[in-house]
């Protein structure tokens, strides 16, 4: 450590190479702990560090690397290296750095400030322990637990540096972050994909009778589709080859299904066409590791996005009707088309309809394999969490149930937080007799309210200091700049609001009005209150951290 200091100050590394003002360096070390530590200063020039090993380039990173007082820590794992020798090379380091000192390792992956009790982590919703997030990946159940995956920059909270991060949960709430499951390889970054249990091992990657989890990803820079997996659901091989060629630059995000009527495996990416139209490609398998293309689905061109990245592919069963079932073809934004779909093509049934009536709820992802057969949602929400030098940044959403209800207009798509969410339920306030205004202190919570609208009156619901106004003469309900059109049902307005101190989810009628917003509540004022209105029902139940 001394001689290392030594040489900083003299601006010689261990390698013999001069480390002058702003210029590249490397410096040998061998592996000794779990992590090695990378100070990180936000909106710091980026520098790019390589780590290799034996003459490979074995990770690369882009970081705001700090180089006097760091803002946080961010932690790459060398465990699987340990007493081997790495080749530690960074770009335009400055001479004076003070901070970073190569090479710290810990065994430890400390925090700055408590790890999940910071001012803008949400305490129902999951977000990572360190840096950005954006998609939710591979979302499967696997060996008795959900895994979730997410677009990961464990270096930094920005976008940047795409990893595959992971965690699980026993009951959809209280998840377990592990670590990286994917890192970023010759053929590029990890971009968006799914996950399949291959329950047949028809791709033959089993060992003993367990079944593999696989996954589908993205690779950027080849723009080709890669495959990863998996026996234990904790360590993943991640070969150089992929599975699928480029079609177009940009072609991305494969979401793999398994189609018993056909018995193969259907895969699903977004790609641009020349003539900048969206479509969705369809491949199918018998092993998850051929891939034949079988057909496409055109969207929208250009800026107008339907049917653009991160495509979801499902059956559901209409409400009531269970032996009438429907394909959903969707994409990032939530517009969908309803259809049949034979295992090779897709054919509309319904054009374009739209799914969620909120603000920056994106790229969401459905649960393969889920074992009640329920159809679960969970979507990037993305939440204005990169304040006030939170170490982390995004979040996800509830989980939430998807049905296919009939209305008067046809076939809908209709959402419900799942029934797990109930658990999380600690105290509850039944003011249902109560005459407006009421007001009670709560913190986190979820408030199921059945009103009628007085005359001309406006009703509002005020949470944390923010408030969600009904506008009966316009039937328009608008939190925060966002609107939606929601029609009184038999004269009632029923809403049932998730308020985490990232913003509210708000459902109404009937789970076919689905409107997040992304907006920070003041959790030092603790009031609720609801004027205006009569009240038939409200219900507040507050909510346990999902952390604890
Ligand atoms: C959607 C998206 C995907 C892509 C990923 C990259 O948010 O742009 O299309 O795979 O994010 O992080």
């Amino acid at each position: 450590m001394i001689k290392l200091i030594c040489q900083l100050v003299l601006g010689i590394v261990t390698s013999g190479t001069l480390f002058a003002q702003d210029e590249s360096f490397n410096t040998l070390f061998i592996a000794e702990k779990k992590w090695m530590v990378l100070p990180v200063k936000n909106g710091a020039p980026k520098k790019r560090v390589d780590i290799w090993l034996d003459g490979q380039l074995v990770r690369y990173i882009d970081i705001e690397l700090a180089e006097d007082s760091a803002d946080w820590y961010s932690y790459l794992d060398i465990s699987q290296w340990r007493g081997r020798e790495l080749d530690l090379r960074v770009n335009k380091m400055s001479r004076s750095a003070k901070t970073f000192k190569p090479v710290q390792q810990s065994d430890e992956d400390v925090n700055a400030g408590e790890l999940y009790k910071e001012k803008y982590r949400g305490q129902f919703h999951f977000s990572p322990k360190r840096g950005w997030m954006n998609d939710p990946n591979g979302l499967v159940y696997y060996n008795g637990e959900y895994h979730l995956f997410f677009q990961h920059n464990p270096y930094g909270t920005e976008w940047g540096n795409m990893h595959w991060g992971h965690a699980v949960s026993k009951d959809l709430l209280h998840w377990k972050e592990l670590g990286e499951a994917l890192y970023p390889k010759q053929y590029g970054t990890i971009f968006s994909g799914s996950a399949v249990v291959d329950s047949n091992n028809t791709s033959g990657l089993g060992q003993n009778g367990q079944a593999p989890l696989v996954l589908f990803f993205t690779c950027d820079r080849s723009w080709t589709q890669g495959m990863a997996w998996s026996t234990d659901g904790r360590t993943f091989e991640q070969p150089d080859k992929t599975v699928v060629p480029r079609f177009t630059m940009g072609n991305r995000d494969p979401k793999v299904i398994w189609h018993a009527p056909s018995q193969k495996w259907v895969m699903v990416f977004w790609a641009e066409t020349e003539d900048r139209r969206h479509t969705i490609r369809f491949y199918t398998s018998p092993n998850l590791k051929d891939w034949t293309y079988a057909s496409s689905v055109d969207g929208g061109t250009g800026d107008d996005r339907f049917l653009f990245e991160c495509p979801e592919l499902y059956e559901l069963p209409v409400e009531g009707d269970p032996n009438q079932k429907k394909w959903i073809l969707t994409a990032a934004d939530g517009q969908y088309t309803i259809g049949q779909f034979d295992g090779v093509k897709f054919t509309k049934e319904a054009e374009r309809l739209k799914s969620v009536h909120g603000r920056d709820y994106y790229a969401a992802q459905t649960i393969n394999n889920e074992p009640k057969g329920r159809r679960i949602e969970i979507g990037w929400w993305r939440t204005k969490t990169n304040i006030e030098g939170m170490t982390f940044n995004q979040s996800q959403s509830i989980p939430m149930e998807l049905k296919l209800v009939k209305t008067k207009d046809g076939l809908r798509l209709a959402r419900f937080p799942v029934k797990e969410l109930e658990s999380l339920r600690t105290k509850t306030h039944d003011l249902s007799t109560s005459y407006t205004p009421v007001e009670l202190p709560v913190n986190e919570c979820e408030l199921r309210l059945s009103i009628s609208p007085r005359k001309s009156a406006k009703i509002e619901i005020s949470i944390h200091g923010k408030s969600i106004i009904y506008d009966a003469d316009k039937q328009e309900l608008s939190c925060d700049g966002v609107k939606a059109n929601v029609p009184l049902v038999k004269g009632k307005l029923n809403l049932v609001i998730f308020a985490d101190r990232i913003g509210f989810e708000i459902f109404t009628a009937d789970g076919l009005l689905f409107m997040p917003v992304n907006v920070n509540l003041d959790m030092n004022n603790k009031k609720v209150s609801i004027a205006g209105g009569k009240l038939h029902q409200l219900l507040v139940y507050e909510l346990a951290s999902i952390w604890n």
